[in-house]
């Protein structure tokens, strides 16, 4: 039975869990933001497809292996997951040149990176989020090198497992953000959401965008596009 409202983000609520106490409910909420929250919008349906689509891609992942807060979807905006506490950092992976990274380093969109690179991002809304290194890492949170090099090695697998599952549903997986928790025997574990609102996900042939970048750039219907994915993931994954 759902207990009480721990905690609201911009896209999700998170509740505990009745009679178990390693255990809680995360509730998908339909709004979109953007640019920290400057931009924002309300899109009915969107919590249900991102609540499932991301059941799907912890599936998958779960089946590959990769340890995850993942327990099961309990309705089409409700999933149960394993208890855990966010490590805040964003860490993100990509494949291919693409938002912050091109205005960074002054490289073209589109432009394929020799072999994929993970970076790590303070998650803080005040800070917007900065970039930072290991040394800031250890420093700032609650983690020692091993964990870092755990998490970045973690990190470089879920990527090739979803490159294969994202490529399965003809679409390149170009950079995405994942963030890992620490369950209550101390492992590390992948936790929060992989929707299109946190990953960069283009058609394999046309190069059309089907992630958030939609929203963030207003140039298609955001619930058109995740309702694709949807039915494309469910088509190659079991829930
Ligand atoms: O903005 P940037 O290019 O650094 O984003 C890289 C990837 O991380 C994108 O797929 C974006 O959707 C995701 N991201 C996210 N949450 C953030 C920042 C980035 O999901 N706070």
């Amino acid at each position: 039975m759902k207990g009480s409202l721990l905690y609201e983000g911009k896209a999700k609520k998170v509740y505990s869990l009745i009679g178990e106490e390693y255990e809680l409910i995360l509730e998908y909420k339909d709004e979109a933001t953007a640019f920290n929250g400057k931009k924002h919008q309300t899109f009915r349906g969107k919590g249900r497809l991102n609540n499932l689509i991301s059941a799907h891609v912890f599936s998958y992942l779960k089946l590959a292996g990769i340890p995850t807060h993942f327990i099961q979807t309990l309705s089409d905006t409700e999933q149960l997951v394993k208890q855990s506490q966010i490590i805040p950092l964003e860490v993100v992976v990509r494949n291919v040149a693409a938002g912050s990274m091109t205005r960074r380093l002054g490289l073209e969109e589109g432009t394929e990176l020799p072999e994929p690179i993970v970076e790590f991002y303070y998650k803080s809304d005040d800070l917007d989020d900065p970039f930072i290194n290991d040394e800031h890492a250890r420093m700032l949170m609650k983690v020692d090198q091993s964990d870092l090099d755990h998490i970045k090695a973690a990190a470089h697998k879920i990527n090739n497992h979803l490159q294969v599952m994202f490529s399965e549903i003809e679409l390149r997986l170009i950079d995405f953000k994942l963030e890992f928790g620490r369950l209550h025997d101390g492992s590390i574990v992948l936790s929060d959401e992989i929707s299109p609102d946190t990953c960069r996900l283009w058609d394999q042939d046309t190069n059309r965008k089907m992630d958030k970048d939609v929203f963030r750039n207003d140039i298609e219907d955001l619930v058109e596009i995740y309702e694709i994915i949807l039915k494309r993931l469910e088509a190659i994954v079991h829930v």
